[in-house]
């Protein structure tokens, strides 16, 4: 059975005070409760250190927001997946629009990337997704298969089935403007016939497929509930602990 997965993604936010103030709320309220999925922060990169002594201490689990296609040397800035594996880094998101817009990270970077990461043991929550043009233009599937074809499909089987897929809209990001249950549903649904094809129905049906934009308390339910949604990927609403576990609860 595949894992329910509720990943938070802080961005770039938070001073580091800030940032142990809600690392410790999101454990403390986790402490008496249960979850029917896997809560994950990602928290910026200078955090990761603070924030595995609290997935020592209980179910909370790490993630990096990205990592370098290269192994090591003189890359200014870079952090590598070696160094997230040294502190037990568990996950790292991979080819958030964010950095696919800002950054300019092509398709063939994020397999790089991808296959770094795979080298060290830790597991990428991979973003997929259309810019609202593309969704206007009717060429989202399009989009998203040529994504997973060029970043991800080179993997072998064993290899694939270590990756925590994101869909994203990005016309979604921040905006409030979810996707309808039906619009995730039929995307999410797309991209596991696309890993059906080829890794077959057993990798297919193995594989988390998480939501991600405009994700919050009130729409969470209806999402998760979707045949292929297993989970988010949360942006604004995991910054508030509150609003994140509310999610974390809504399947
Ligand atoms: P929002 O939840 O703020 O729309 O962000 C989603 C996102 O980009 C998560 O990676």
């Amino acid at each position: 059975m595949r894992k329910n997965i509720v990943a938070g993604n802080w961005k770039m936010n938070k001073t580091f005070s800030e940032a142990e103030e809600l690392i410790d709320q999101i454990f403390l309220e986790m402490e008496d409760k249960s979850f029917q999925c896997e809560v994950v922060i990602c928290t910026p990169a200078l955090y990761l250190e603070m924030a595995t002594d609290y997935a020592e201490e209980g179910r909370l689990k790490i993630g990096a927001q990205n990592a370098s296609e290269h192994e090591q040397g003189a890359y200014t800035g870079e952090i590598s997946a070696a160094m997230l594996a040294s502190l037990d880094i568990e996950y790292c998101i991979i080819g958030h629009s964010e950095r696919r817009k800002y950054f300019h990270e092509t398709n063939q970077q994020l397999a790089e990337k991808t296959d770094r990461l795979l080298d060290y043991g830790v597991k990428p929550i991979f973003c997929i997704g259309e810019v609202l043009e593309e969704r206007e233009e009717n060429i989202h599937f399009e989009v998203v298969k040529k994504q997973l074809e060029e970043s991800l499909f080179h993997l072998n089987k064993d290899e694939f089935s270590n990756i925590v897929l994101a869909y994203e809209p990005v016309w979604a990001i921040g905006t409030g403007k979810t996707a309808t249950p039906g619009q995730a549903q039929e995307m999410h649904a797309f991209i596991r016939s696309q890993i059906t094809e080829k890794y077959g129905k057993e990798t297919a049906d193995e594989v988390s497929i998480l939501y991600g934009g405009s994700c919050n308390p009130k729409n969470a339910k209806e999402l998760f509930s979707q045949t292929d949604v297993d989970g988010g990927l949360i942006g604004g609403a995991s910054l508030k602990s509150d609003d994140f576990l509310a999610i974390a609860n809504s399947f």
